[in-house]
């Protein structure tokens, strides 16, 4: 059961406090900004699962605080007993959602950290410590990148986006909006154009209302309009957030997003991609990524009515990949890797040592 919260001061995505998980639950907004809290890893599992809390960076949080959870609900009184109940929670947390790499980072950033403490009381204060200087280190690190992006845009740009990847897809500021965020910021006047993103409308519900209550121009258009606002003129450039993006370049995001960039290639319009270092998988293969696949009744019904016959088969993908020669650039906290991928992405990781 969820918990209610009387707390509507902050809108932190996620935030640890007097030993809770306290999100904001993104299933009702934007018709209502309801918080939950947890003391219970399986409940914050359960909460990743439902998009009670979404979006790459956001959820890599989230799972470092299940671990934290996790450690002050064990009863090991042994250091070895401990890391066997802290595994058996980051299986279930990592069990949740299977395209975004920052969750597997982030806990296995938790269980590195759990492994180095001596005693039990040592290993728990390490692991809560960690997780909360993580979320710190989310708005941070959100805030460089959106510098380096800001200096892509220029003034009167109108910027198409596609799903969430802003505050609420990160512990605050944004991927994607926290660069549309920095160009603002930094004097320029900007337009936004934001898809409704289909079936679970993270650009409605989600990219519009963080928008608007920032101040910021957006206009929301169907996702069938893509094309049609391009070759309208009506879009200068694009960017998105990223799940998981390989050494090549190749970038997984919201299902979607590949027609996107497909389109604004078409249409000479830059594609951008704004990710911190953690969505990098710099080990897999394109072969080697599973596509989360979601519940048909996402795509059966809108707002709980439904909009399809009954018994019908459905393909429901949560993420499409998108090939390196539709990206202009990918914007991360150590700069802007551009094509040639493969040799930009590793000067990238390079230059952080
Ligand atoms: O299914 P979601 O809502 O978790 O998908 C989110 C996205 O695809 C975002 O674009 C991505 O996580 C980047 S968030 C900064």
């Amino acid at each position: 059961m969820k918990e209610q919260t009387g707390i509507h001061s902050s809108l932190r995505t996620v935030e640890w406090k007097n030993n809770t998980v306290i999100m904001i639950d993104q299933t009702k907004l934007p018709n209502k900004l309801e918080y939950v809290k947890f003391k219970d890893y399986r409940k914050v599992a359960d909460a990743i699962k439902e998009l009670v809390i979404r979006g790459a960076p956001a959820i890599g949080v989230a799972g470092a605080f299940g671990l934290a959870l996790a450690s002050l609900q064990s009863k090991a009184k042994t250091k070895e007993k401990l890391l066997e109940d802290l595994e058996k929670a980051r299986k279930v947390l990592f069990e949740t959602r299977p395209t975004a790499v920052n969750l597997a980072w982030g806990l296995e950033k938790i269980m590195q950290i759990a492994n180095k403490g001596n005693d039990v009381s040592e290993i728990k204060n390490l692991v809560v410590e960690t997780a909360k200087k993580m979320a710190v280190e989310d708005v941070e690190i959100n805030m460089k990148m959106g510098k380096f992006g800001s200096e892509l845009f220029v003034n009167n740009d109108t910027i198409m986006t596609h799903c969430n990847a802003g505050a609420l897809a990160t512990v605050g500021y944004g991927t994607a909006l926290g660069v549309i965020r920095a160009t603002k910021d930094s004097g320029k006047s900007i337009k936004v154009i934001a898809t409704e993103t289909r079936p679970v409308m993270q650009g409605s519900r989600l990219t519009v209302f963080e928008l608007k209550h920032d101040g910021i121009d957006v206009s929301l258009i169907p996702d069938t309009a893509v094309g049609y606002s391009m070759a309208n003129k009506l879009v200068s450039k694009v960017i998105v957030g990223a799940d998981r993006i390989l050494r090549t370049g190749h970038v997984y995001n919201k299902i979607g997003t590949y027609q996107v960039a497909l389109m604004a290639k078409q249409h000479n319009i830059p594609f951008y991609v704004a990710a911190p270092l953690s969505t990098f998988d710099l080990k897999s293969r394109p072969e080697d990524v599973i596509i989360e696949q979601r519940k048909s009744s996402e795509v059966t019904g809108v707002a709980g009515k439904k909009t399809a016959p009954d018994d019908i088969n459905v393909i429901n993908p949560a993420f499409d990949m998108t090939p390196p020669e539709l990206i202009s650039g990918i914007i991360t906290e150590s700069g802007i890797a551009k094509p040639p991928f493969e040799e930009s992405i590793q000067k990238l990781f390079e230059s952080r040592l």
